[in-house]
């Protein structure tokens, strides 16, 4: 393999596209072939960003130029796609949620290490600046000991609008799974671990829902997650808020950070941040490229990502039996 990774792109849609744009701001990486069952979503790729299409998920697996591919289709089929690739020898960036069960988690993590190959996940908040910034600060103990961490995140997501600008499927609970835990949740409880590289032990989950459009689903829940190393984070989202935020308290012993959107303020003091989350998606490709290329375990790796899964089937588990779950049960 050279200094310039080839990658397929699987699924032509809306974040493949700030995939692609990603790509073209890499010099280690290039795009060799986009795959998706849409043919017009397939040419106006292609015209956009160049290489070889194709229409078949084992024809691009087959172009033996492909060393990667990215996965970037509906979350039902993220599964058996990297599975599939895997075996044909690519490594993969799989967008997030890394699948709707564990069991698919673990079929794609053996896949990957039987093939010695690379599995990524996209859980491109990991490497925004300013999330680097908050694990940084917490790792040299600038807030001391964490105790609370409060983190919410609500919006309205209808994609039944004609002009939401995202895919219907994202409601449908076979395609998209839960919405609020498998479309927003992958991000939202991946990062509360990953700040404090502690591992979350127990949750206990509420969830309501609420709504016509997400009749058959519930559209809001807070978890309350007690982590391996004692602290405790609250996640409270919800899909269905008329007025959003987005936004997060870290509460130490000698200190505590505040996060709504790019600002990070310590004690009420504004924190220098160099680079904006708009870089995060470069940065996360770069990582990939680099990983592919040097053979070695990228940060979002599947065992490490697998964790967030099993703590938002705790948190699930945990609203349908009204009770406090450990994640043990499904580590
Ligand atoms: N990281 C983020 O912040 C972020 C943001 C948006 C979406 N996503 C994730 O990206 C993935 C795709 O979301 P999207 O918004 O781009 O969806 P989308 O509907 O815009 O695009 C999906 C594409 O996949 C194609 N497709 C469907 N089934 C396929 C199959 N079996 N094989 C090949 N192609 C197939 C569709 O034709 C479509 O072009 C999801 O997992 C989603 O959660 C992540």
């Amino acid at each position: 393999m050279g200094d310039i990774l080839s990658v397929g792109i699987i699924g032509a849609g809306g974040i493949a596209y700030a995939h692609m744009r990603a790509i073209e701001q890499n010099d280690n990486i290039r795009i060799a072939a986009i795959m998706d069952i849409d043919t017009k979503r397939l040419e106006s790729a292609q015209s956009r960003f160049g290489g070889r299409i194709y229409t078949k998920l084992e024809d691009i697996l087959n172009d033996p130029e492909v060393s990667a591919v990215h996965v970037c289709t509906p979350h039902n089929v993220h599964g058996e796609q990297v599975v599939a690739a895997a075996k044909a020898g690519k490594h993969v960036l799989v967008e997030k949620p890394m699948a709707l069960t564990l069991q698919e988690c673990d079929q794609m993590i053996s896949a990957a290490e039987s093939a010695g190959k690379i599995l990524m996940v996209g859980q491109v908040m990991r490497y925004y600046p300013v999330n680097r910034k908050i694990k940084q600060m917490i790792s040299e103990g600038a807030i001391g000991k964490v105790g609370h961490l409060i983190r919410r995140r609500y919006s309205y997501f209808d994609t039944t609008k004609p002009d939401s600008g995202n895919a219907r499927w994202y409601m449908d609970l076979e395609i998209g799974g839960i919405c609020v835990l498998y479309c927003f949740g992958p991000h939202e409880y991946d990062i509360l671990h990953w700040y404090m590289d502690s591992p979350v032990k127990q949750v206990y989950a509420q969830g309501t829902e609420s709504t016509e459009i997400y009749k058959g689903q519930k559209d809001s829940y807070t978890a309350l997650m007690t982590h391996e190393n004692g602290a405790v984070s609250v996640l409270s989202q919800s899909v269905v808020c008329h007025f959003g935020a987005h936004d997060q308290y870290i509460i130490g012993s000698e200190g505590s950070l505040f996060l709504s959107g790019d600002k990070l303020m310590m004690n009420g003091q504004e924190v220098q941040v160099d680079g904006s989350s708009s870089e995060g998606m470069r940065l996360q490709i770069r990582e990939f490229a680099e990983c592919c290329l040097e053979g070695r375990q990228p940060d979002a790796n599947g065992r490490s990502v697998r964790h967030s899964m099993a703590v938002i089937e705790a948190a699930k588990q945990s609203a349908e039996r009204n009770e406090p779950v450990l994640v043990a049960e499904f580590e």
